[in-house]
């Protein structure tokens, strides 16, 4: 790191001794060790892997009776105000080819309103429904942080109140050669990258925030990613599935939609409920089928979690067992050659070490993954084109919207898909889910659908 220590400025050996000094150097080599193969890395081809058991839509007069169970319990969790809401927005988005934190880029079809926009939205529409007003804490990183608060200041915080918005910053790793040394990026500065989303345990613990939440009177936080508009991160059934299990971290999973989709499932491995990222699923299990047709392993991660505050701190210490496992990925790290000039990779010549959060699952207590309608809750937008684009993301919710208007009676065209023939949306102060959406349909006189409209 201080190669070229006798050449810099006060200035640059300023800056490089702050970034310097954000290392935890036993993490680091902790980290490498498990990245360079050192130490029990991740590695699934010699694991025990099974379907994971989960708990599925009710289809039937008692499974309709536990999630009615469920939902009440979930309600009064949300009443009481035990429950945070949580994004995790620290990532740097390169796919989508945005110029700006992810949570800023519009996706809704008509108003064009960003991530960030229709989760808060989705907040104050859960406000209305419960007793106690909800917290919202968003993790950020070094690259957006600043940027993230700013766009929140300009839109005034989207009407939330400022003291119930809260901003978390997740560490940050440098990344390393193949024989283990930090790279510089320029003579004076390391190439870093934020931690991976399983930093959210550390930044929670470290910023005081989860003293915060105790304060708050919080108990769970509902976890879930900024890049998927639908999320239900405040669907009582969920919270209360979390709650009648004892589970200190649940999960929502969906059937995957083929072989090839690029989530994660839920396994048991070696016994031990878990998530195999989908790089990392064997081709042999990943396409294996059951008698009816069925994937074998067909649950989908779709990233969106109960965890509660105390399991959190937990891993936030990062003590004894209660440790994640590194994951490493190879990058054309750019670099400085041996007098200091700056090199462009041709192919990867580092490694990026980050966490996730998931891997947290077998190290809690009674696991539990619960099922949730995909088309009503998951539809990411992580690249500019093709699958999980912009353009899918957009369809998806109209085909929600669509589908929801035909079920409660109402009159559209839609294609083979489900996709309507015209653009329309549903804000989430008008409905936020499809009962409720029905309900306010019948209240309406001569309801009807056209092009651009937008119920609010
Ligand atoms: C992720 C999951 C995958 C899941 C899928 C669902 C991983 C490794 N895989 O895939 O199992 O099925 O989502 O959509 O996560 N983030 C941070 N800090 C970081 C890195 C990421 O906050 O250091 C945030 C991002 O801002 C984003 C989320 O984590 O909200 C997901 O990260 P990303 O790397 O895009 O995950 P995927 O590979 O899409």
């Amino acid at each position: 790191m201080f190669n070229f220590w006798d050449r810099l400025s006060q200035e640059e050996r300023k800056h490089l001794l702050k970034q310097a000094c954000q290392i935890d150097l036993t993490r680091l080599k902790d980290a490498s060790r498990e990245a360079l193969g050192q130490a029990g890395s991740v590695n699934d081809s010699d694991a025990d892997l099974e379907p994971a058991p989960w708990i599925p839509l009710p289809s039937g007069v008692d499974s309709t009776r536990l999630w009615e169970e469920a939902e009440g319990i979930g309600e009064e969790l949300l009443n009481a105000g035990k429950i945070a809401a949580f994004t995790v927005a620290g990532g740097q988005g390169t796919r989508l080819g945005f110029n700006g934190p992810k949570g800023a880029f519009p996706i809704t079809p008509v108003s064009q309103k960003s991530l960030f926009q229709l989760f808060a939205e989705k907040i104050k529409a859960a406000q209305m429904r419960f007793e106690k007003p909800i917290m919202w804490f968003l993790m950020t990183s070094e690259i957006n942080d600043e940027a993230t608060k700013k766009f929140f200041i300009d839109n005034d915080n989207f009407g939330l109140s400022s003291s119930r918005v809260r901003f978390l910053r997740q560490g940050m790793m440098p990344a390393i050669c193949p024989t283990g040394e930090i790279i510089l990026e320029r003579p004076d500065r390391i190439s870093m990258n934020p931690d991976g989303h399983g930093g959210f345990f550390r930044a929670v613990v470290d910023n005081g925030v989860a003293e915060e939440m105790r304060n708050a009177g919080i108990e769970t936080i509902s976890y879930f990613q900024v890049d998927n508009p639908l999320a239900p991160f405040l669907e009582p059934a969920f919270l209360g599935f979390h709650s009648m299990s004892g589970s200190e971290m649940s999960s929502r999973a969906a059937h995957k939609k083929g072989p090839d989709e690029k989530v994660g499932v839920f396994c048991k491995r070696n016994g031990n409920l878990s998530v195999i990222e989908y790089s990392d699923l064997p081709d042999n299990l990943a396409r294996l089928r059951s008698e009816d047709g069925d994937l074998v392993f067909n649950a989908g991660n779709l990233a969106m979690h109960a965890i509660d505050l105390a399991f959190v701190e937990r891993i936030g210490k990062n003590k004894g067992i209660y440790k994640l496992p590194y994951h490493s990925a190879k990058k054309k790290v750019p670099t400085v050659d041996a007098q200091g000039c700056q090199v462009t990779p041709k192919k990867p010549n580092g490694i990026k070490l980050e966490t996730f959060v998931f891997d947290a699952i077998p190290l809690a207590k009674s696991p539990c993954i619960v099922e949730v309608c995909r088309a009503d809750a998951f539809s990411p937008v992580k690249n500019a084109e093709g699958d999980d684009s912009i353009a899918t993301c957009r369809s998806d919710q109209l085909r929600k919207y669509a589908r929801w208007v035909k079920e409660a009676g109402g009159e559209l065209t839609i294609d083979e898909t489900g996709e309507p023939n015209i653009s329309f949306e549903i804000t989430p102060q008008f409905a936020d889910n499809q009962d409720e959406f029905t309900r306010r349909w019948r209240d309406i006189s001569n309801p009807c659908i056209e092009d651009g409209l937008i119920l609010d």
